[in-house]
């Protein structure tokens, strides 16, 4: 029913401005009658951060930005929703255009840099549907002309821990100027002290909500070394690996959208992505669950992601090129790469190429 229909719409939205097309399509979602999808196979089924996934594929940040359509995205077949990033007060981000293409690629560039429409309206929302059951988090992320940074994340895990089944702390946009700066050793120590002590603060009335922390895919070694060593220490419950990337592969064939500045995604991004998260995965040495993220188009994309270490894993730029029935044939690649092995359940694959991924060579 969705599948023949989002066939029929694609050349139209591809037609709009990707922004237009964007919103478009949320506001699609928010009127649709949407059928349920049919409930996932047992073996799909993933515990991690002590929440029960139905299935490992999430709807990645940035496609949800207010929190306006998570229980559409939830029916549609999501195993999760993460929405954001919400930034504490409304903004609007960088001027349009703002959003690329890359066709050709199966790329897409962005430089939104955190529109948001502010804490109290995505507040309202989560609120509105907190007993609505399924697993909604949120990403959050400092305003640009915030004084204090960390104050911002402070701020928004004491709000949004009662509402969230997770938080994630966002600070590898590269469309803020000095976000970044945070993922380094100083800086994130004390973010990641001042953010759990946060979260220890609200616990007894909002639970024990997981905090994740998101990383960028242009990290050195030396620099992911800092991260995972920091992260290990302050007890972050699990890593999201990766945000876009500001580098631009030698393969790109969109030669003047590539020069657009702003963080690419989509397919270029898969081989860096899934070496930062093998190379992830050896450092944490299962201390915390990851999710792994950019460039999964296909089932063998999204296998891969988990044989380098993911336990969950998002997806966004892909639905742009490949709508919503890429979600089933990466449950079906799942279920029979499970069949193949004789295993019923995810776990066994999870890292097992890790160690392997991380003695290729360097994708360029
Ligand atoms: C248009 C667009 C907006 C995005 N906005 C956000 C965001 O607000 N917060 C965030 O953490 N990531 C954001 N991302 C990054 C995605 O969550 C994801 O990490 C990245 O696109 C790689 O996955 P993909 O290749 O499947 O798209 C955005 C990506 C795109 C394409």
């Amino acid at each position: 029913m969705i599948g023949p229909f989002e066939r029929l719409l694609r050349p139209f939205l591809h037609a709009l401005d990707p922004e237009d097309a964007h919103r478009l399509t949320i506001e699609m979602l928010k009127f649709a009658p949407l059928p349920r999808a049919a409930g996932d196979d047992k073996r799909l089924a993933v515990r991690a951060f002590g929440l029960n996934f139905p299935n490992p594929i999430g709807m990645a940040a940035g496609f949800d930005k207010n929190a306006e359509v998570p229980d559409a995205l939830l029916r549609l077949g999501f195993g999760f929703v993460e929405a954001g990033t919400v930034t504490p007060l409304p903004q609007r981000g960088n001027p349009r255009p703002r959003v690329f293409r890359l066709t050709a690629d199966r790329g897409v560039i962005n430089r939104l840099g955190f529109n948001s429409q502010g804490a109290e309206a995505v507040l309202r929302r989560l609120a509105a549907r907190a007993n609505a059951g399924g697993i909604v988090g949120i990403n959050i992320g400092a305003n640009k002309d915030a004084a204090d940074r960390i104050a911002d994340y402070v701020r928004l895990i004491e709000r949004f821990a009662p509402v969230a089944s997770y938080v994630t702390i966002n600070i590898s946009s590269p469309n803020t100027p000095g976000l970044r700066d945070l993922q380094q050793a100083g800086a994130l120590d004390d973010l990641l002290a001042r953010v759990i002590d946060a979260r220890e603060r609200v616990t007894r009335r909002a639970g024990p909500t997981p905090v994740l922390l998101k990383i960028a895919p242009d990290l050195s070694l030396a620099e992911l070394d800092d991260m995972v060593g920091i992260a290990r220490v302050h007890r972050i419950d699990g890593m999201i690996v990766g945000n876009t990337t500001l580098t631009r592969p030698a393969s790109l064939r969109e030669m003047k959208i590539a020069k657009e500045a702003g963080g690419l995604s989509g397919r270029p991004l898969l081989r860096l992505a899934t070496r930062m998260l093998a190379e992830t995965s050896v450092r944490a040495e299962g201390a915390f669950p990851l999710i792994g993220v950019g460039g999964i188009d296909s089932g063998a994309a999204a296998l891969a992601k988990i044989r380098a270490g993911a336990s969950l894993i998002q997806l966004y730029s892909a639905l742009v090129f490949r709508g919503l029935g890429l979600m089933a044939e990466i449950k079906a690649a799942l279920l029979s790469a499970l069949a193949r092995d004789s295993l019923d359940s995810l776990s066994e694959l999870i890292g097992a190429d890790a160690a392997a991924v991380t003695a290729e060579p360097w994708p360029q």
